[in-house]
Order: structure tokens, then sequence, then C-alpha cells
């Protein structure tokens, strides 16, 4: 094989244009493609900028053409050239390169490679599991080297920001205690401590806190976390967070330091401008109005409540669960009644998928009068109630959910998507950013028979109903928020407590016991008793929202390695077996053989 001493890249492949003609260049980079035509070859040569048309004549270099016939798809070569404008009619605009292409004098071939597994142009689609099993091929494609490179660039526009705000950016151990958020631990055994285990950290909630108490002020970091929980397109084991934390800070602040950010990133990365303030909508109104604490805001068809007017309707499925501390809600999908029998008995089984038991509806007719298998349960005056609160008009549809309220929330907030997924009234261009507010702090876990957090034990009650946590915790609201795009949760944070009395008082209330308490997170009460500033602050998952931005559906486009569905890397193939040695060493007994 040939090396490529002496000689020197003078350009990449995406950066010779018309006014380069005449000069003289070396590139080095990937073949794409070759093609002989009537005594040339023709070769696209890549690299990670772009592509080049590189041209063999016989004329020119005759032993250089004859080489030239050795050259494959990915094979790995160096030539040195002169940029000559393409012949007319052979331009092509949809390449930077398109109006020139490198008459070759020199050629030396780097490397061979195997036939590729599969083809490295963009437009073709592979199976996941090929792309992730030969991932350095997959990311060769101009898109992943385009998503990365996206990635790399949000990285730097936060670092930008932050850093001109007084940040401070400080590493947190890897190897920890646990840290709740929710989901199960990763486990790293012990070897000089036997029997003793660290946790990954799911985030670096209890470091960045305990940073704040330190002085530090203001932290962030972009920071690995590790969930063992079930995944799903737009979740991984291991994901990436920009997670930081304020001192003297109160939700307002945080959240104009986030709308500047998002700005920022936003033009940075993809040169748009995001208009801000953001809207904000309670927990409770989301809920109401979107079935879900992360609505999607790219279209309407919210959710109306007719529990009252079911309350006295003759229809038992709704009267009952109207009667029964239950909820009668509907959405009206606009324009939506040419939908056929078979696709509403499909949305139908969907509904019931969720736990529906079953999904009643109702098509507009042109005189504004029903025609649905329940029309007759009701009266004419029943009918124009409805159709006044849906807004009902000839050629909608109508769909409705009765049931216990969690049941009708999640039903109809799905079905909601479901009907815009079919529609496609979801531009990937358009974004809708929201802040929830207001959320619960605590929810009542009636497997557990206990209380728990529902962001995390660490989050502050509002001052306002810090009575109810003795009289109704379930009541008592928190200083959180969640920052919404599109439907996808892309950041969540709070203010802290920064008292020990109440901190205390809400492990009192999730059931932590004082032992329990001592023992997982005494060192946060203790820091606590040293003078903690207020504070509070937010993360973001890094991965959510680059995936959003790139306009891809799924995070694992946006993650160089990532993991399968069954927390796998179809790369290195981990999680592996080790030996007994291995084992023997970290003093576990291997219990599956
Ligand atoms: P939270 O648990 O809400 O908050 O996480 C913050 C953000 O991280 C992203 N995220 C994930 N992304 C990919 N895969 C996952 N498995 C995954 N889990 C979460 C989400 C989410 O909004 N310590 C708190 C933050 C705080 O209070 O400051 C925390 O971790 O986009
Ligand atoms: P039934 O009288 O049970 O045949 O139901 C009449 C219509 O109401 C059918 O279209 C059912 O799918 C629907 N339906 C039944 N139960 C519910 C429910 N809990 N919520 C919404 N629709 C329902």
């Amino acid at each position: 094989m040939e090396t490529i001493k002496g000689m020197k890249r003078t350009h990449n492949c995406a950066s010779l244009t018309a006014d380069t003609i005449g000069q003289k260049v070396v590139l080095m980079g990937w073949v794409l493609r070759r093609r002989d035509h009537g005594g040339l070859i023709f070769i696209d040569l890549r690299d990670r900028y772009g592509i080049t048309q590189l041209v063999f004549e016989p004329e020119t270099a005759p032993e250089v053409h004859e080489k030239a016939h050795a050259l494959r798809s990915e094979y790995v070569m160096a030539v040195r050239g002169e940029v000559r404008r393409r012949p007319e009619g052979m331009e092509n605009p949809k390449l930077k390169t398109g109006m020139i292409e490198v008459l070759c004098t020199e050629l030396r071939i780097l490397n061979t490679s195997r036939t590729p597994v599969f083809p490295l142009d963009e437009e073709i689609d592979v199976a996941e599991t090929n792309r992730l099993h030969y991932r350095y091929l997959d990311l060769r494609r101009p898109q992943m080297v385009a998503n990365l490179t996206l990635r790399h660039i949000v990285c730097q526009a936060m670092r930008e920001y932050l850093n001109a705000r007084d940040f401070l950016e400080i590493e947190t151990p890897m190897l920890t205690r646990s840290t709740p958020e929710g989901a199960r631990d990763y486990l790293v055994p012990s070897r000089v401590n036997p029997g003793c285990f660290y946790a990954l950290p799911q985030s670096p909630q209890l470091y960045k806190q305990i940073l704040m108490i330190s002085g530090m002020e203001r932290y962030y970091q972009i920071v690995r976390c590790f969930r063992d929980e079930d995944l799903r397109a737009d979740r991984q084991p291991e994901f990436t967070q920009l997670d930081m934390e304020m001192s003297f800070v109160e939700e307002e602040d945080v959240i104009e330091l986030i709308e500047g950010l998002i700005r920022h990133i936003f033009q940075k990365g993809l040169d748009k401008a995001v208009s801000t303030p953001f809207p904000r909508l309670t927990y409770q109104e989301a809920m109401e109005r979107f079935g879900t604490d992360r609505p999607d805001l790219r279209f309407g068809m919210e959710l109306c409540n007719l529990t009252g007017i079911a309350k006295a309707c003759n229809f038992t499925v709704f009267r009952t669960a109207a009667e029964s501390g239950g909820l009668v809600k509907a959405i009206n999908a606009k324009s939506m009644g040419d939908l056929s029998r078979k696709e509403i008995d499909e949305l139908t089984e969907f509904a019931v998928s969720l736990g529906a038991k079953g999904l009643a509806w109702v098509k507009m007719k042109e005189d504004g009068s029903w025609q649905s298998p329940i029309a007759k349960f009701f009266t004419q005056d029943e009918i124009a109630s409805i159709n006044e609160i849906l807004n009902a008009k000839p050629n909608d549809i109508l769909f409705f959910g009765a049931d216990q309220a969690a049941v009708v929330n999640k039903v109809l907030g799905e079905l909601r998507l479901e009907l815009a997924r079919r529609r496609n009234l979801l531009s990937k261009d358009e974004l809708k950013f929201l802040w929830v507010t207001d959320f619960p702090l605590l929810e009542f876990d009636t497997e557990a028979g206990r209380y728990v957090a529902v962001h995390h034990p660490f989050t502050s009650p509002k001052e306002e109903d810090i009575p109810l946590l003795e009289s109704d915790p379930g009541r008592v609201r928190a200083r959180a928020y969640d920052l919404v795009l599109n439907g996808i949760e892309v950041g969540g944070g709070s203010i802290r407590i920064h008292l020990p009395q109440l901190q205390k008082r809400l492990f009192e209330l999730l059931a932590i016991t004082n032992e329990e308490a001592q023992e997982k997170f005494g060192f946060l009460i203790d820091a606590l008793e040293f003078g903690a500033p207020p504070h509070g602050g937010i993360a973001f998952g890094l991965d959510r929202l680059v995936m959003l931005m790139a306009g891809v559906s799924t995070i694992r486009d946006v993650i160089a390695f990532p993991k399968t569905q069954k927390a796998q890397c179809l790369l290195t193939n981990a999680p592996s077996r080790v030996s007994h040695t291995q084992l023997a060493e970290l003093y576990i007994k291997p219990g599956w053989i």
C-alpha cells in the first residue's frame, strides 16, 4: 500500500468551486463511486465535508489512468490534479462542487476496503441492526456526519452562552451513590470494598446541589447519565444532559436564562430565529386541555370536558362514568368526517390498547345532526350543547372518552396525536415550545401505599402550599418546570429545598425513614445545615434536543454509538459475559450457571 509521504492535503471535498478553476490541488478521501465512460474514469471522492468528482484521462497521465482501474468503493486514496470546469451540460447543481472536476495527474491508493455491506448513498434505507453493527460505515453517510456536526455545534453554543454568563463547567463523579430520578440504577461492584457497589449517576442532581452549597453559584456540565429503564425511540440507557444549577434564583430567572439559551443554540445550530417568551401552561391546564403534561401545540384538537352534560344524559356509559367521579371528554377531529369504518375500528382498537373500554364517535352531518351509534341516547338540546362546546361543524368527527380521569386523558391525548400523525399535521419545521409549570409535588403510589416524588425529593413545594404538606399532601404544587418542544419533554428542573427542616419533612412524607434518609442522603442534610443558599436549576436532554433540531425521529440518529431497545451495543457486543476469575475478584458468585 502507498503512503501519503510528501503529499499535503490542500482542500477538502466540499471546498472547490468555480473560482478555484486552474488551481493545482491535493485531495484525500474515500471512493464513493467509480464510473468508466468511453475511456475516462470518474471517481466521486468523499470526505467528511462533501464530494468532488475526479477524472482520469488516458491522454493526460496514462499510468495514473491505468492504476485508477483498481479503485473500488470505499478504497482510501490521495490525488494530485488540476481543477477544471465541467463540460457544458455536465454540471451538478446539487453539489457544492458541482461546477468543477479535478483532472488527476497523481494517484496513491492508501488502503483497500471490503465491499461495503450497504450502500453509503444517503437516500437508501438500511436496516438499523446493520447500521449499528457496522456503525463506522453508517457514520460515513452524509446525514450522520451532519447530525454529529449539529450536535457538536449545539454543545459549543451551549458552552459559549453559559461561559459568557459566568457559569463554571465542573465535572462530577461517575462512580457514585444512587441519585433517585425514578429509574433503576446501573451498579458497579467495588473490588477493594467487598460487597459494596457504586451506582452510575442517573443525574448529577445531588452533586450540583452540593456545588451550590459550596458557593460555586453557577455550574453547568454536559454530562452522561445512566438509567436502567425500558427503552423507547427517545430514551437510551446512557444519554447526555446539559445540567445546570444556580444560586440566589427563582423560577423566572431560570426560565429567562433558558429562553435565551434556546434562542442562541437554534441561531447557531440551524440559523433559525426562535421567538420568546415561550407560552406557559400549568400542569392542570395541560392535563385538562391536552390530556398530557407534554402537549404538542403544533395543532389544536383540544380535549373538551362534557362531564356536566353527561351526568344528566341517557347514555349509561357516559352517565355512570360522570356519576362515579370520572370524566367524560371529547375531541373534535376537524374535517375528518371522511374516516372510514375500518379506520374508526382501528382507532377504537388503539384506544382500547391504551385502557379505554370503547370509543364512542359522532360524524357531523350537513344539517348539524349526528350520524352515530350513540345519537339515539341524546336529546336535541344535548346535541346542540355538545356541538357548541366542541365547535362541531359538518364533516367533523367527534371522539368521546368516558372513564376515570387518568384513562380518559391518556386515551384522548394519545388519540389526538394519532389523528394528527394520520393527517400529517406534524411538520418537523414548526417549533412549538412550551413551559409546563405547577406540577404536583407528590403523587400517591397505590401499589406502594405511599407518596412518591413526581420530580425528585429535592424539589421545593410552593411557599403558599407548604401548610398542605400536613393536611393534603397530594394537592401541594411543586416549584418545578418542564420545557416541552413539539410534544417531547426536552428539559426539566425546579427550585430546590434549601432548608434542612423542610427536606427532612419531605423525606418523612415520602416514607423514607430517618435512618434511611441518613444513610442515603445524610451528606445532603448535613450540607444543608451549613448555610445552603436558595438555589435551583434544570437539565436538558441533549440527545432529544438535537434529534428535534435535526428533524430525525430517534435519538439513536444523533448519538455516535447508541444502544438497541435491548440496551446492547451491536458494534462491540456489550454487555457480555465475564470470566469467573473476574467475578471472583469482585466477590460475585455467578448465579446464572
Ligand atoms: P429529568 O429526569 O427530567 O431531570 O431529566 C432531564 C432531561 O433528560 C432527558 N432524559 C433522557 N433522555 C434520553 N434518554 C433517557 N433515558 C432520558 N431520561 C431523561 C429528558 C429530560 O427532560 N436532575 C433533574 C434535573 C433537575 O432537576 O435539574 C433530572 O435529571 O429530556
Ligand atoms: P355500547 O353501548 O357499549 O355498545 O357502546 C356504544 C359506543 O360507545 C361504542 O362505540 C363504544 O365503543 C363506546 N363506548 C363504550 N364504552 C365507552 C367508554 N368508556 N368511553 C367512550 N366510549 C365508550
